[in-house]
């Protein structure tokens, strides 16, 4: 088939990419003139484990573009451009406007919207330009994209036009996904709900993570185990830590909140879960003041920058929300990160060697290879923040969530 995906950020490049990979020809679109160029180049500018192997193999399908003439002649025109959050409401405009091109580019295609979008977008769009639009949301999770869109649990389509959502199910077909066709306004709520309920799953645990550091012998990770074997409640996103970050469960969540506050129900859970993630850096901060005392002038080594493992993204980083947090209150910072070599207003080490001697090292993300260190032997203090450390092989670590007695 031939393919328009318009909007190269994550969602974008990955669905373009995987796309490309399954013989179809796809015009890769972004207003962004610096982004066609490096990808023009074979420039991947996220990290993504699996990715650039895909792209280089099927680089030979793909056109970079800005120009949404190129698309004409496509059969499918997926919407993958940001809706960010302004003062805690989405801005649609990045959606509209994309919609508006690819329809006087080519009146034929057919729209599939993967941004999140709030309930009646796809519905308002389509009475703007007279035409149906579909809604095609994304499931995938960075880090583990290239699966996710390979063999997504499910792909949710809504729409009015019956032939138009048999035409995307059919781009879909070679996941072997069951497959949910809807109206706009339900496949719109499902993506939110979904983000919106795995966020609380994690504000959850966060609450009981803040208990079992009071009880003599509680370990939260353990908790979380017993929970997850009922299957009702299931063991992911059950990871207690600083909290979720990234570009999508802090603005859709607070999105979601704005949008119900619009129609007049207040979404008191998902408020709470904002509310107890807000707190989690501050809770952090407390704990290597337990360990450290005052942060003035100590020496503090930060392991993961990104917002969570296996990616380079720093968007809503809690690591980086610490890490200022920390030299607001005087302390040194060094920092290390498996893929992150460079970041201003950050020192960055190559190696972690040189953390030794420092006054604490923090593990602020969730990569594996944290899981066990020489470096956590030889440090003054340690302090897990993502419950990722082997405690079994480190229990001099003090992590989150975990009994540890006040001296
Ligand atoms: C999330 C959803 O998981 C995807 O299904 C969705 O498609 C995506 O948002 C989106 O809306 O585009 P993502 O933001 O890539 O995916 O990352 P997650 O793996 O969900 O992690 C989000 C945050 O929660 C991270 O900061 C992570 O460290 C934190 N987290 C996750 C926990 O603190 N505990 C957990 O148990 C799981």
């Amino acid at each position: 088939m031939k393919i328009a995906v318009i909007g190269l950020g994550f969602v974008g490049l990955v669905t373009a990419t995987v796309l490309a990979g399954k013989g179809n020809s796809v015009t890769c679109i972004d207003t962004d003139e610096r982004k066609i160029e490096k990808l023009k180049n074979g420039d991947l500018y996220i990290y993504e484990p699996g990715l650039d192997d895909i792209f280089e193999k099927n680089r030979g399908r793909m056109i970079f573009t800005s120009d949404y003439s190129l698309l004409k002649g496509s059969e499918i025109a997926f919407i993958c451009v940001p809706t960010p959050t302004v003062n805690g409401k989405i801005n649609l405009s990045y959606v509209r406007d994309s919609v508006f091109s690819v329809n006087s580019a080519d009146r034929k295609a057919t729209v599939a919207i993967k941004s999140t979008v709030v309930p009646g977008t796809a519905s308002w769009l389509s009475f703007q330009i007279r035409k149906d639009i579909s809604s095609n949301p994304e499931f995938l999770r960075e880090g583990n994209a290239i699966e996710d869109t390979l063999c997504p649990e499910r792909i949710v389509i809504g729409g009015k036009n019956a032939e138009e959502m048999e035409k995307i199910s059919k781009v879909w077909e070679f996941t072997g996904s069951p497959v949910l066709k809807t109206t706009n306004e339900n496949a719109e709520l499902i993506k939110y709900a979904s983000n919106a309920f795995l966020a609380t799953k994690i504000s959850f645990i966060n609450e009981i993570a803040n208990l079992c550091e009071i009880i003599p012998g509680a370990d939260v990770a353990t908790v979380a185990q017993g929970m997850g074997m009922d299957h009702r409640i299931g063991k992911d996103f059950l990871r207690a830590g600083i909290g979720f970050g990234g570009s999508c469960f802090p603005k859709d969540t607070m999105a979601l909140v704005a949008y119900a506050e619009e129609k007049g129900i207040d979404m008191r859970i998902v408020k709470s879960t904002i509310e107890v993630n807000k707190a989690r850096v501050k809770h952090a901060i407390r704990m290597i003041e337990e360990e450290v005392g005052d942060l003035r002038g100590k020496s503090i080594c930060i392991l993961g920058l990104s917002f969570k493992d296996n990616t380079n993204d720093l968007r809503e980083s809690k690591s980086l929300e610490l890490i200022n947090e920390l030299k607001a209150k005087g302390a040194k910072i060094r920092a290390y990160d498996p893929v992150i070599k460079e970041l201003d207003g950050v020192e960055i080490v190559k190696r972690l060697e040189e953390c030794d001697g420092m006054d604490c090292v923090v593990v602020a993300s969730e990569w594996k290879e944290f899981e066990t260190s020489p470096l956590y032997e030889r440090a003054k203090k340690v302090i897990d923040l993502k419950k990722v450390v082997n405690l079994r092989v480190h229990p001099n670590v003090r992590a989150i969530g975990v009994y540890r007695g006040k001296d």
